[in-house]
């Protein structure tokens, strides 16, 4: 088991958006979780990638209580376990594709630059991203730099990958390329993953769908 999650909740004043949620995902399981909006979903991945505290209940990530841990404790979890794919690329406009990936570890410290420049070459490489190392997000598709998002999350060998509506705003073609990617992502590397989507096709291919609804799974 990689994630277990009991009674999570949490409200924002008096609303109350996650009601008590319990839950767990295997290692090397592909999750989508599905939900109208404002349903809830974003809440519970910042939950899960640790960025948001809920209000009670807990989550143990690869059997460590992450929300235990201090503050530099779990900084330090966050950037050596978990990689986040948003759905907005968050991309930084002024630095290359290259810089872009090896942000999280130049945080983690992990590697030297020369290694982290040669993995991320690497991880571009295996994306079809051969030859745009250099390039700005300005001069990459929609697709390209949802994949430099994609390789960024990759850097640190994460064995988590949150994804928020990752392909929410490409065109169908470029969606379907993405979802192949998480599927040999899993298959190659063994890396459990969940993604927020509203895409049917997305869904239905995961190994589990979960749907939040009132605060709670249907
Ligand atoms: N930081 C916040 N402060 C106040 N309310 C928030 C905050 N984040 C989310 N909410 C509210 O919580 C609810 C769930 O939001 P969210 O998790 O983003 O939903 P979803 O991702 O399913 O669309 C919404 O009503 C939203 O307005
Ligand atoms: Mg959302």
């Amino acid at each position: 088991m990689l994630i277990e999650c009991k009674d999570i909740f949490k409200a924002f004043g008096n609303r109350q958006v996650l009601k008590g949620l319990d839950f767990s995902v295997e290692k090397g399981e592909i999750l989508s979780i599905i939900g109208a909006s404002g349903a809830g979903k974003t809440t519970l991945l910042q939950i899960l990638g640790t960025i948001l505290s809920p209000d009670s209940g807990k989550v143990i990530i690869d059997g460590t209580d992450v929300f235990s841990l201090n503050q530099k404790q779990l900084a330090e979890f966050r950037n050596r376990k978990i990689g986040f794919v948003f759905q907005f690329h968050h991309l930084l406009p002024e630095f290359s594709a290259l810089e872009n990936v090896i942000m999280p570890a130049l945080i983690g410290k992990t590697l030297s630059v020369k290694e982290m420049k040669d993995r991320a070459k690497d991880i571009l490489a295996e994306l079809g991203l051969a030859g745009k190392e250099e390039s700005r997000p300005s001069e990459l598709s929609g697709g390209e730099q949802q994949r430099v998002a994609i390789a960024r999350a990759l850097i640190n060998s994460p064995e988590l990958i949150l994804a928020d509506e990752p392909t929410g705003n490409l065109d169908s073609v470029t969606k379907e390329e993405l979802h192949n990617l998480f599927f040999k992502l899993r298959d190659t590397y063994g890396q459990t993953i969940i993604i927020v989507t509203h895409d049917p096709s997305l869904a239905e291919r995961s190994d589990r769908i979960l749907e939040i609804k009132d605060g709670s799974f249907v």
